[in-house]
């Protein structure tokens, strides 16, 4: 065990929350599958409506894997630029350095989320309220990837690209059509220590407190 993960194996809770960071570069050295079934477990203890866990996640870490998906998620962002009205030369650079950010990164996971095992209701209403409660475990479970990432001794990157073209990861990863990628997991050993973002105080996320 390296001095690093020996280090952040003593932290303490709050240390691994304010340490977290959100880390867009990556070293190459690989992670073992070890590190990541802890990574999936940590997800796994999330809270989740009734408990039933609305969620799956696609691990990968083949180079092929990760550039067959990047190179279709590109192509569909390509398209969207455009339609934006981007130039060529833009597309090509954002593209060009997502897809680099998605294939070095030693592994990609996509979270999914799985409405099946949810409660039915006749109503629109209520079963919207159903996915919005699956959608917030679906948070809960990819913070406690994060941080599990972290308290390992490694990072994690959050891509929300896949939820702006679902069926194209569907298809690129040959996913259940129960499946809904909602987002792109980048993880390994930060290639450099990345910029901290500033945290507003609490008494400024406080709205009312009686
Ligand atoms: C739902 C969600 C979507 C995000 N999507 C992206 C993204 O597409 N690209 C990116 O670089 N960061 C993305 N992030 C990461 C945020 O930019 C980052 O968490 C925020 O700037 C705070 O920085 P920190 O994570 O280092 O504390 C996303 C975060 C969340 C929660």
């Amino acid at each position: 065990m390296s001095t690093r993960r020996a280090k952040k194996a003593t932290m303490d809770f709050m240390q691994i929350i304010r340490g977290r960071r959100s880390v867009r570069a990556f070293r190459a050295a690989p992670l073992t599958r070890a590190q990541l079934e802890l990574v999936l477990e940590a997800a796994g203890w999330a809270p989740s409506p009734h408990g039933r866990q609305p969620w799956r996640f696609v691990v990968l870490t083949s180079p092929e894997a990760k550039g067959r998906l990047a190179a279709a998620m590109g192509q569909q962002w390509r398209q969207q630029l455009a339609l934006d009205g981007q130039d060529e030369a833009t597309i090509n650079a954002r593209f060009a350095q997502s897809h680099q950010r998605i294939t070095s990164a030693p592994a990609v996971i996509v979270p999914c989320l799985y409405l099946e095992e949810l409660d039915r209701y006749p109503d629109a209403e209520r079963q919207a309220a159903e996915t919005t409660m699956a959608i917030q475990s679906l948070g809960c479970a990819i913070q406690n990837m994060l941080l599990a990432a972290y308290a390992q001794g490694f990072d994690g990157g959050w891509m929300c690209a896949p939820l702006f073209c679902q069926a194209t990861v569907r298809t690129a990863l040959e996913l259940d059509a129960a499946l809904q990628p909602h987002a792109l997991i980048t993880l390994g050993y930060a290639a450099r220590d990345p910029q901290r973002r500033p945290r507003k105080s609490v008494a400024d996320l406080v709205a009312h407190w009686e």
